[in-house]
């Protein structure tokens, strides 16, 4: 017995210890980048293929619009690293989810949030940015994007505060009281793309009056360049929600950098705002309150510390991030600035990567397991990831006339019924069974909408 306790022991020992291998990573080194990426990646999969919903491509158990951002995520990946084997699953769940070509599927659209319906669109754009293959008989990746636009431009709700989207889409929904940063700065950020994808000066157009109008309201302080989370209404959209989020000035930044671009750098107020925005960036590399506080690991301020980061908010980091690294190669100047941080926080995010031998944590500062670990979890370390491949690769995002294949087509998503003028328009004898319609989405909406806040949107 003696010597296979010992065995035991030895053994026990060799578990543990493999138990704390976190992912090595050379940040320094697009190989180990890309290794360690391919892990995480695949783990991430993982958790996408062991899901209950995995006969709907896609659709993610309790949330859809993850599966778009998780897409996008994937779509670097794939352009950065080369690594195709995820390539199928992306065009079988976007196409599966792309709805009447606007991303609104009608099995979720009684519920969803204008920033649910613009991340399926932003991952559409990447698509179409980074070449990532199309199938022949499916709309191009551009159409589904503008689809998107398409859709959420007529939801300018001029009613109140003049202009701006509200969160939610429906009156039945509890989000549609507030305006948010998140709907309207992806709408900003989307309709800039475009611009610079397509050269359609409508896009453009839309861009800066969505940049314009929030710069009215707490959602894009322009004096402080201070981003709220949200706004009522209500009061005229002068109240604020001050939750500090990565994704909400990622996305403001974002947009800024493709106007910059696509305006040459000739109208400051875009360098302006990208110079302001990373400004106040900087809270998101927290120098105290946090394990590690020399500033260089980027956290979710606002709910890392007190471990209370829904599911949503786990994955911000992963937009911000890889927003920003892509932002270096059509702003030139700002890698300096962005890069390093981006580096110093792959590093530690890998180090999370220890339950199992190398399933990721959320709280990259501390820089070993935080005890947790999931989809949005890897999502957040892939984002970062990729951050740190893009000046590998650098390969700025195509646009039609330097080499993107992806055909636009202006009116698509446009017989769509997922405008919200149903509601808005006079009620007509033809919408009477629609009203009827909408009284029982009304009902379970409510459900819908409880359940929604509960889970914290
Ligand atoms: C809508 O729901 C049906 C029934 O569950 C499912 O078969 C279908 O795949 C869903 N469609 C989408 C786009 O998720
Ligand atoms: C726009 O982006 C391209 C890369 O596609 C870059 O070469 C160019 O310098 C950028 N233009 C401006 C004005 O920053
Ligand atoms: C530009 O986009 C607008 C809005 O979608 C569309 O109406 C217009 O036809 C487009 N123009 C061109 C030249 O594609
Ligand atoms: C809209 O629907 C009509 C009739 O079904 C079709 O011919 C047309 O191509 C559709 N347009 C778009 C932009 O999808």
């Amino acid at each position: 017995m003696i010597p296979s306790q010992w065995l035991a022991t030895l053994l026990g020992g060799f578990i543990a210890v493999q138990a704390a291998v976190a992912i090595d990573l050379t940040v320094t080194d697009q190989s180990s980048l890309k290794s360690a990426a391919k892990q995480v990646a695949t783990d991430m999969m993982n958790y996408y293929d062991n899901r209950d919903s995995k006969n709907i491509p896609g659709k993610l158990d309790g949330t859809w619009w993850e599966g778009g951002s998780m897409f996008m995520i994937l779509i670097q990946y794939w352009f950065l690293t080369g690594d195709s084997q995820f390539n199928s699953v992306i065009q079988e769940g976007m196409y599966w989810q792309k709805g009447e070509d606007d991303f609104f599927p009608s099995n979720y659209s009684q519920y969803l949030g204008n920033d649910d319906q613009v991340f399926w669109g932003l991952a559409a754009i990447t698509a179409a940015e980074l070449n990532f293959p199309e199938e022949s008989n499916q709309p191009s990746w551009v159409s589904l994007a503008q689809g998107v636009f398409n859709t959420q431009v007529p939801r300018w709700d001029t009613s109140t505060c003049h202009g701006g989207l509200r969160w939610q889409i429906w009156p039945y929904q509890a989000g549609y009281q507030t305006k948010n940063a998140i709907s309207n700065g992806g709408l900003f950020q989307l309709a800039a793309r475009l611009a610079l994808y397509t050269h359609n000066q409508t896009y453009a157009q839309w861009a800066e009056r969505i940049w314009d109008w929030s710069a009215t309201t707490p959602l894009l302080k322009e004096k402080n360049w201070n981003i709220a989370d949200s706004t009522s209404p209500e009061s005229g959209c002068t109240d604020h929600g001050d939750w500090q989020w990565t994704y909400n000035y990622a996305t403001y930044i974002s947009g800024a950098a493709y106007m910059h671009n696509y305006t040459d750098g000739k109208e400051s107020k875009w360098k302006e705002g990208i110079e302001g925005l990373l400004g106040t960036s900087e809270q998101f590399y927290p120098t105290k309150g946090f394990g590690s506080d020399d500033g260089s690991i980027l956290a979710e301020i606002t709910c890392e510390a007190i471990e209370k980061c829904d599911r949503n908010q786990i994955t911000f980091k992963a937009y911000f991030s890889s927003w920003l690294a892509w932002l270096t190669l059509i702003v030139p100047g700002t890698s300096d600035q962005i890069l390093p941080k981006l580096a110093t926080s792959a590093t530690a995010a890998t180090k999370t990567c220890v339950k199992d031998g190398h399933l990721c944590g959320i709280q990259w500062y501390k820089q070993a397991s935080d005890g947790t670990d999931g989809l949005e979890q890897q999502m957040a370390v892939l984002g970062v990831l990729n951050a740190n491949l893009v000046p590998f690769k650098n390969q700025a995002p195509y646009t039609s006339d330097t080499g993107g294949t992806s055909k636009g087509n202006p009116s698509a998503g446009t017989n769509s019924t997922a405008t919200n003028t149903l509601i808005t328009k006079p009620i007509t004898t033809g919408d009477r069974a629609g009203a009827g319609i909408l009284t029982v989405i009304f009902v379970t909406g409510w459900v819908v909408a409880i359940t929604w806040m509960i889970r914290g949107g």
